[in-house]
């Protein structure tokens, strides 16, 4: 069978690929755009790709054959989903394997920001640092304080696990409906923007959190407090949190997801308040090519008539 893969992957998952069916791989460097897609989805029963792919309705009605559509990440707002599963088309994502190098990768950005890390390093590469003295570039202590988690999934949880390491607390955003255990404090969106020194999004992008984090938001934290998303761009309003940022409502932020990637809000580009990093919360070798094959056995499983190994929820 024909299998589309928008972008190359690692060779060990890509062998498994080629040895069992006919696999079409775009060798450019750019996302491949709606038309292409739809040009070389024609005729094809299984598509991989990654997150910078827009799998609107339009391309899926260009792929008549399609059975499943296999998402390199474990976010998949860049696919309709409703009209993949009109057509009956199974569609997959990658959780578990980058729950922890994500949750890794977000207590750096922490770390960064509270103390200064990036600015740090900016300032001795432009050979401005003169030297040491006790009150130069002061951050805040993590040890006592307070982290709220936007998000109680897998990397949210992931991210609370680590907390006492760094001798703070954990507290979840209550959210209606959503699973919660005895041993896990909760608190209302209101209550833990309110109290948080550290706050950390980890809920999926789409229509349902876009803007969850807006200037009413941002008005409501402590000014010591310090935001982090490693989820998706669209949770937070980037222009609110530009002007938060800048009128020094809250300390600072870390951010590894931006609204429109990869543009990055301009104004923020300018802020030393801010630690900015192009999208690398999985961004490792062990992950980027365990996601890789996980995206290979659910193609795999599909065309041989099996169960998807993770069926998107
Ligand atoms: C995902 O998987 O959704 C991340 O954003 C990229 O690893």
């Amino acid at each position: 069978m024909k299998v589309l893969l928008t972008r190359r992957i690692p060779s060990s998952a890509f062998s498994a690929l080629e040895a069992a069916h006919d696999v079409d791989v775009n060798e450019g460097p750019s996302p491949m755009s709606a038309d292409e897609l739809k040009r070389r989805l024609a005729g094809a029963q299984a598509l991989i790709c990654q997150l910078t792919e827009k799998i609107t309705a339009e391309v899926i009605a260009a792929a008549p054959e399609l059975r499943v559509i296999a998402n390199v990440a474990v976010g998949y707002d860049n696919i309709d989903v409703p009209a993949a599963r009109a057509r009956g088309i199974v569609v997959t994502n990658t959780p578990d394997v980058l729950t922890h190098a994500t949750a890794e990768f977000t207590w750096g950005l922490i770390l960064a920001a509270a103390r200064r890390i990036a600015e740090g390093d900016r300032l001795v590469r432009r050979r401005a640092w003169r030297g040491w003295a006790l009150d130069f570039m002061l951050g805040t202590e993590l040890r006592g304080k307070q982290l709220g988690l936007i998000g109680a999934g897998r990397i949210g949880r992931a991210v609370a696990a680590i907390a006492p390491a760094f001798g703070m607390t954990a507290v979840f955003a209550r959210r209606e409906g959503g699973r919660s255990t005895a041993s896990e404090a909760t608190l209302s969106l209101d209550e833990l923007l309110v109290t948080s020194d550290v706050i950390s999004i980890h809920v999926p992008g789409g229509p349902a959190t876009r803007h969850l984090i807006d200037r009413k938001a941002l008005a409501r934290m402590k000014r010591s407090a310090i935001l982090i998303n490693t989820s998706r761009g669209t949770v937070v309003d980037e222009e609110a949190l530009a002007w938060a940022l800048k009128e020094r409502l809250i300390a600072g932020a870390g951010l590894d997801v931006y609204e429109r990637e990869p543009e990055v809000h301009e104004a923020l580009l300018g802020m030393e308040n801010v630690v900015l990093a192009p999208h690398l919360g999985s961004a490792t070798r062990e992950t980027r090519t365990a996601m890789a094959q996980l995206a290979v056995d659910n193609v795999l499983a599909v065309l041989a008539g099996a169960p998807p190994v993770t069926p998107i929820p």
